[in-house]
This record gives structure tokens, C-alpha cells and sequence, in this order.
């Protein structure tokens, strides 16, 4: 499905997988929930890669039609313990939520958090999201992408593994639909600004808050997590970003 020719996406990602067991009682609610909740594709050298061939039929997944106006797909990439997957899942009973995440704990946590929440219309997929988003959707098809505090990588020789680059962020835009959005948070400057400069520069995103100072609103949907607080507690300011992709 990869478009975009000579862009080439980088080997080195964005996570180390931590693996510590899961408790009795994760690991029961992953067998029981894996079935309403988990999308498995064929996976390729790696635990968390994909394989060429792997795809994905969405409106199976769903049970409905998928990616129309009023069906949109909004995609969330390190969904974490997932309370913002949850409070989207509530807030848009029309729309299919896909969470990107590669701790299994996390992934647990959140499948009991949406079985709780009687969420129906949000799945998990435990696999690297940069890999996924240009392999797994069709261009102009997200009508949301979110990524909240993606890991910060803040030493220098560690930046090559932050999450937002030139090259992921022209397969983000062409994935997102026209008119649809990408919704970021974090709590490091440096990181902040990075995203700013990558974002301004990629082909088809507009800041929708250029004026007066790029930053956004905090969205309504977005709870306050542990690595927010972490962030608070630690006296980093935290800021949102919205881009909008345009024809
Ligand atoms: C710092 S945590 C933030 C989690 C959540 N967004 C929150 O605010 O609580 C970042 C998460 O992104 C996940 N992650 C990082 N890179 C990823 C990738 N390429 N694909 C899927 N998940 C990823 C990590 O496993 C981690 O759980």
C-alpha cells in the first residue's frame, strides 16, 4: 500500500519492548478479551514487524462499513494503558478507534478498560504503528491520528528513535483523509519543537493553530495519563499540537 516514492522509512524504532510477565490477572484478561478486541496480522522478523503480506479487512473487524463520513477511522499510535482510546471509544460511538501498542501489560490494561467501558468500537493491534500506518491503511483513509507523549528519547544519540521524523510524518499525512487531523502531546521542549519544524515542513499538514503561538488547545478527550502527571511533576510544560491535512 506504500506510496511516495524514494521515501524511505527508518529501520530503528521507536521502542524497546519491555516484556516483563504479565500478572495472573493480565494475562486472564488478554486470553478473554483478545478474541472482541485484538487485530493479530502475520508478523514478519521481528515480534512487533509485520509481514508484506499482512492486511487487515477493517469492515470485518468492525461489523460495519468502515472509513465513510459518518464511520471515520481514528487511529491512535502508543495507546498506552489506553484512557484516551477509552475516552475517545465513548465520546464517538460512529467512529472505529485502532490503538497501536507494543507493551502487552498496556494492552491488557486496556482491553479491561474497554470491556468495562462497554466500549464496542475500538480494537488493539500489538505491532509497530510506523510499520502498520504504511502498510495496514489506504491513503486519505484517517480521519484522526493521535500520538500523546510519545517516548521522548531525550539523549542526543538516542533522537534517531523518536517517533516523529520527516519521513514518518509524509506517510502520517498521506494516510490521514482530507480534512482529517493529527492530534500530538508532549511535555519536552526539545522534542516539541522538532515535532513543530517536522510538521510545518511535511507537504499537505497545516498547523491549525499557527496564530498566535502554534500551539493548541488542550482536546476535551484528552485525560490526564502517568506520563502527563510525570511530566507536570517534574515542572515540564506539556502542549498539544493539531495539524490538519489539506488537498
Ligand atoms: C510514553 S508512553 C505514552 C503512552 C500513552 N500515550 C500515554 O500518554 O499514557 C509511549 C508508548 O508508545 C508505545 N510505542 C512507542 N513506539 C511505538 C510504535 N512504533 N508502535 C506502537 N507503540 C509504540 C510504547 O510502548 C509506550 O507504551
Amino acid at each position: 500500500m506504500s506510496e511516495a516514492p524514494g521515501r524511505e522509512l527508518p529501520a530503528v524504532v521507536s521502542f524497546v519492548r519491555r516484556s516483563p510477565r504479565m500478572n495472573p490477572s493480565q494475562q486472564r484478561a488478554l486470553d478473554r478479551l483478545a478474541p472482541q478486541y485484538l487485530i493479530e496480522v502475520p508478523r514478519g522478523e521481528l515480534s512487533t514487524s509485520i509481514a508484506s503480506c499482512a492486511q487487515v479487512d477493517w469492515n470485518a473487524e468492525f461489523g460495519r462499513p468502515v472509513g465513510a463520513e459518518n464511520s471515520p477511522v481514528f487511529v491512535e499510535i502508543g495507546s498506552g494503558t489506553g484512557d484516551s482510546l477509552v475516552a475517545s471509544a465513548l465520546a464517538h460511538p460512529e467512529a472505529n478507534l485502532i490503538g497501536f501498542e507494543v507493551y502487552e501489560r498496556a494492552v491488557a490494561s486496556t482491553m479491561s478498560k474497554l470491556a468495562a467501558a462497554g466500549a464496542a468500537n475500538a480494537r488493539l493491534m500489538m505491532v509497530d504503528a510506523v510499520q502498520a500506518l504504511d502498510h495496514l491503511f489506504a491513503p486519505s483513509s484517517i480521519a484522526r491520528l493521535s500520538l500523546f507523549f510519545p517516548d521522548p528519547w531525550p539523549k542526543k544519540r538516542h533522537h534517531k528513535r523518536r517517533l516523529v521524523s520527516p519521513a514518518f510524518s509524509e506517510v502520517a499525512a498521506s494516510r490521514l483523509t482530507i480534512g482529517g487531523c493529527w492530534l500530538v502531546a508532549t511535555d519536552w521542549p526539545d522534542y516539541a519543537d522538532q515535532m513543530r519544524e517536522v510538521l510545518d515542513s511535511t507537504p499537505g499538514l497545516i498547523n491549525e493553530y499557527a496564530t498566535p503561538g502554534g500551539w493548541a488547545p488542550r482536546p476535551d478527550e484528552r485525560p490526564i495519563t502517568k506520563f502527563e502527571q510525570r511530566g507536570l511533576a517534574a515542572g515540564r510544560p506539556v502542549v498539544d499540537l493539531c495539524y490538519r491535512r489539506v488537498p
